[in-house]
């Protein structure tokens, strides 16, 4: 097994475009939910390295919670179909909710979120996606934090996996036609 970086072809957000991306919408969220107690679900297991990094750099205190939701399995293509992995332990009823993804791809996972968490009585839901590949849009969806916008590649890194890894990558990279070998989409 070799080290992540020998996977590597080449990287396309680095270390210090993610922390100044989150940090500005850090500081543009903590202004627009200083009154609102907001709870910041992230969707697992993705949105982990965003959700931690965004939350540090917001200057308010808030709450967190999880759902772990599933659109890949093992492929580097969306299977088109939401699964619940494991649901939320918070009441999001009355709550002003931000979501925390890491990628919009076709849409389809945070299309599916937003709408379950208003049916479940949220008094507001907003996105913070790090990445989006606007190409690949089926379902549209309102991002109101929006980091940066990258081509139709396959990329790894800063919580984005190929087939469960390279999740541990600090940056956002495309991994080396090879590594995808023998692996069914
Ligand atoms: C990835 C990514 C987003 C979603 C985006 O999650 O983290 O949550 O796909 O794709 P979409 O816009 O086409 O729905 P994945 O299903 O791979 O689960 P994971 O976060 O556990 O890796
Ligand atoms: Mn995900
Ligand atoms: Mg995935």
């Amino acid at each position: 097994i070799a080290d992540v970086e020998e996977d590597i072809d080449h990287e396309l957000v680095s270390k210090e475009q993610i922390d100044a991306k989150i940090h500005e919408m850090a500081a543009l969220a903590s202004e627009d939910y200083r009154d609102k107690n907001p709870l910041l679900v992230a969707v697992l297991k993705g949105a982990v390295n965003t959700l931690v990094a965004f939350t540090e750099a917001m200057s308010i205190p808030v709450q967190i919670d999880f759902m772990s939701l599933s659109s890949y399995g093992s492929g580097t293509v969306s299977s088109g179909e939401v699964t619940v992995r494991q649901d939320l332990s918070a009441d999001v009823r009355g709550r002003h909710i931000l979501i925390v993804e890491d990628i919009v791809d076709s849409g389809r996972t945070l299309a599916w979120l937003v709408a379950e968490l208003k049916r479940r009585g949220a008094a507001s839901v907003e996105v913070f996606a790090l990445l989006s590949k606007p190409s690949r849009r089926e379902v549209d969806v309102d991002v109101k934090y929006a980091g940066y916008e990258i081509p139709d590649e396959f990329v790894v890194g800063f919580g984005l996996d190929f087939d469960e890894r390279y999740r541990n990558l600090d940056s956002i990279a495309v991994l080396k036609p090879s590594v995808y070998q023998g692996v069914q989409a």
